[in-house]
């Protein structure tokens, strides 16, 4: 659909894990699996792009089929073709299919038992799915094809596990498994390519080199295919749909290798294990083989589930008369956010370090928001490893990633939104083993210095951001450097909100000088207000309110761009990076209006007043201008906290969830973009929106009775507390709030309650009360404190 632009080693868990008692719950079973309630199948189809595959949180090896359909996370739920079974894939990606790289694919036999007469090439041995045969679970995924072979697979951090079983009498031909390696990945960009098989012991292995699905450069991956449970009958190349038996390896001569069996000596089934390694063929054996010495596959199975209960475990629900459908829609959102950033640590080529890798940011702008926050409260360790990744690639790089995916750098799309993510873990206090002198240098960095190519890192233009105190729509700004020099309007208010960040963390460091610079610059938004700016929408009607984001030139006259342009009412969007001239990106004027959360107070006094201010909040939720699909239309729902109505808040996320954000296979409106729809859906449902780069929560009911989080780090559990709950949601209005057994009367809370537990309590009624409606409970805004 819209083309969003846009581990630590896993210690393996091999006992089983007995999943704690859900205390609260009333429900009849007394045991309750929560990977019951994970389908990785949500968000695979209607563009939701999500890895429906086998995966360790946050691991580097990913399984799963590649269809030939809507492939960009590998597999989709669209009935279309399947191609292979490939090692490594993204999730919820928004540009080309990422990885998919050296699949493999199982032929039960050969036509009149001749090698030859298999098919080879993608294109030809792509074969139908049978129907309904998808099994998918966290560490699990399975699938049958019409040539009546099934493929199981798992993965551990850097290898995947693969089960073949064959059928008996494979249409008409003796059973004689043949198995392909073939070099492409998902989007067909290899170069070269080297492949060498093991005519003893039929294993393959080689390497090529692919370019990164939305970004620049290339990279090179290498893998080692090695088998189990059948006896070796011919091995082979094969080059242009067309196999050969000799010669057995050599470099850019051969599109993939194959490796024949005689019959399985048990269960008709052979097993592959496929270690992947960005370092060398060789670390790709052994990350295979010190990772699954012995093939055992129900054995590594277990092992990543238990490693899922233990990271999904961290919140406990009790949703007593709340629907199932709810508990899945809450606890996959979870889990699709811990599918991503991967930890590369130890396969990274490009630098050695002692520091933590992680890859796949994919992007920044769409996981500051809600994916890197809830990390932050459910997994705050893992948080401070990437924390700490991206300060190594500032070190190593020079510059913070805005994207980045396959060791490359990803496209930029508004500001350089890393530094909200740093200024995000420093305003809640994740210190612990991170150079924030290091960080510190890195933001400044990002604010002043521009770098030869801002498509890819940093900010362009800042030379009149520092000058002019905008983007200009026609920056003649001198600098040796390049970037399109479209989104004047997004990127002024992006690099406004950096700059607040960054203003927070100078504060926090006890550096007035810099703290009082770039609170100024995070004024600078004002500079593209026009109070005079009237909207009509497209059919003509006059929206009724005044006072718009509009685009100006560097002699400081005003250009124009309808604010409701680059809406869902104007048809298609077309607001995208390669587009010639749209000031705002993938968002209308009159969204990026709101984007102001260092200062709502003055937002609100420039247009009117906060009670006109939410009724035009409404107004974005009611009359289509706003697609809930793309990561900008987030903070809207709860931006009623600033302007007095909480209650609001509150009844606009229950007009998204569920009809946007449920558990059908189009159960997300938009690109997950490696977990941001999920992130979404469980903060909201958790009542707690975290205002990003800030150390605020605002506060709104959870869809559930009760809501416990246990900090890994400090086993303090945060609890929220409903009293009147109805899961028919007529109560979804706070009435009064306790923290701790004392009166709660803010409208918002800080990370404390996270890191040091406590017990939040709301009593919920049927119409808005004046909870959270006092100037001194309302969250913070710049000019009013
Ligand atoms: C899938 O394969 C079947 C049988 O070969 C073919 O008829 C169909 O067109 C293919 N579909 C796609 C999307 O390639
Ligand atoms: C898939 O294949 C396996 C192994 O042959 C078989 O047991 C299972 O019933 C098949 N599933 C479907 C839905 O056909
Ligand atoms: C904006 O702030 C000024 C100064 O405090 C105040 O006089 C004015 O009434 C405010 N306007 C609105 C619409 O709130």
């Amino acid at each position: 659909m819209l083309p969003t632009f846009n581990c630590k080693d896993i210690t393996l868990v091999i006992a089983l894990f007995v999943t704690p008692l859900l205390a609260a719950s009333h429900r009849e079973r007394d045991t309750v699996d929560i990977l019951d309630y994970v389908d990785p199948l949500i968000g695979t189809s209607n563009g939701g792009h999500v890895f429906a595959g086998a995966s360790l949180p946050y691991g580097m090896a990913k399984a799963v089929a590649d269809c030939n359909g809507d492939k960009e996370g590998g597999y989709a739920s669209d009935g279309s073709n399947i191609t292979g079974f490939s090692s490594m894939h993204d999730s919820g990606t928004g540009g080309s299919p990422s990885l998919g790289n050296f699949p493999l694919f199982a032929h039960p036999g050969c036509p009149s038992d001749q090698y030859n007469n298999c098919k080879y090439a993608k294109t030809e041995r792509a074969t139908p799915q049978v129907d309904g045969s998808v099994i998918a679970r966290p560490g699990y995924f399975s699938i049958n094809l019409t040539n009546g072979v099934q493929a199981e697979m798992t993965t551990t951090s850097h290898a995947a596990l693969y089960k073949f079983s064959f059928p008996d009498n494979p249409d008409n031909m003796p059973l004689s498994p043949l198995i392909i390696v073939d070099l492409t990945d998902l989007p067909d960009t290899r170069s070269g390519g080297t492949v060498q098989v093991d005519a003893t012991t039929g294993k393959l292995s080689g390497s090529a080199t692919f370019s990164p699905s939305f970004g620049v450069g290339n990279y090179v991956l290498y893998f080692c295919a090695e088998f189990s449970g059948a006896d070796i009958r011919n091995t082979g190349l094969f080059k242009n749909g067309a196999p050969f038996v000799s010669p057995k390896s050599g470099t850019n001569i051969a599109d993939g290798a194959w490796t024949q069996f005689f019959a399985p000596h048990a269960n008709n089934q052979i097993l592959a294990r496929v270690g992947v390694s960005f370092i060398s063929e060789d670390k790709a054996c052994q990350n295979a083989e010190s990772e699954l010495s012995t093939y055992h596959f129900a054995g590594t199975r277990t092992a990543a589930e238990s490693a899922w209960r233990q990271k999904l475990g961290v919140v406990t629900l009790d949703a007593t008369g709340v629907s199932d459908d709810f508990q899945k829609t809450f606890y996959s959102g979870l889990y699709r956010t811990m599918l991503s950033p991967q930890d590369y640590t130890g396969e990274n080529p490009l630098w050695s370090s002692s520091e933590p890798y992680f890859d796949s940011f994919y992007c920044i702008w769409d996981s500051f928001r809600s994916a890197h926050p809830l990390l932050s409260i459910v997994d705050p360790q893992t948080q401070t490893l990437m924390i700490r990744s991206l300060i190594d690639i500032y070190r190593h790089e020079g510059k913070l990633p805005d994207c980045r995916m396959s060791l490359c750098k990803g496209f930029t799309q508004g500001g350089s939104n890393a530094d909200v993510v740093i200024a995000d873990a420093y305003m809640k206090g994740f210190t612990t083993d991170v150079d924030w002198v290091t960080a510190y240098a890195a933001l400044l960095s990002d604010a002043e210095d521009e770098p030869a190519d801002w498509s890819v890192e940093g900010r362009g233009d800042l030379g009149s951001w520092k000058n002019l105190h905008y983007v200009p729509i026609d920056d003649n700004d001198q600098a040796p450097s390049g970037g399109p020099h479209t989104r004047s309007i997004s990127r002024t208010v992006e690099y406004a909100y950096n700059d607040f960040c960054i203003s927070l963390v100078a504060a926090a460091f006890g550096n007035t000088d810099d703290a009082a610079k770039y609170r100024e610059r995070a004024g600078y938004w004002e500079n593209l207000f026009r109070d005079t700016q009237t909207s009509s929408l497209p059919s003509g009607v006059d929206t009724g309110f005044r006072g718009f984001l509009q685009p100006k030139y560097v002699s400081g006259e005003w250009a124009s761009q309808d604010p409701t342009l680059c809406s869902p009412l104007n048809g298609p969007d077309q607001c995208y990076l390669n587009d010639n001239g749209h000031e705002t990106y993938e968002g209308s004027a009159w969204l990026y209006t709101f984007f102001v959360p260092q200062d709502m107070a003055h937002l609100a006094n420039r247009t009117g007043g906060r009670q006109t201010l939410a009724s035009r909040l409404q107004y974005l939720h009611s009359s289509g201008l706003l697609y809930i699909g793309d990561e900008q239309a987030f903070l809207p729902v709860f931006q009623f906290h600033y302007l007095m109505r909480p209650g609001l808040s509150a009844a606009t996320i229950h007009q998204y969830i569920p009809s946007q954000f449920h558990t059908g296979t189009d159960g997300i409106p938009g690109n997950d973009d490696s977990g941001a729809m999920g992130s979404f859906a469980v903060l909201s449902m958790m009542g707690i929106w975290p205002v990003s780069g800030q150390n605020v929560y605002l506060i709104t009911p959870p869809f559930f009775p009760s809501v416990r989080i246990k900090n890994p780090q400090t086993g303090n559990e945060a609890t929220i507390n409903t009293i009147n709950f109805d899961a028919a949601y007529k109560n979804i209005y706070i009435q009064s709030a306790t923290l701790n057994g004392v009166p709660w009367t803010k409208s918002w809370i800080d990370h404390n309650f996270f890191m040091n537990g406590g017990v939040l309590t709301l009593t919920l009624g049927s119409v808005e009360s004046d909870w959270g409606t006092n100037l001194e409970d309302l969250p913070p805004s710049m000019s009013s404190g």
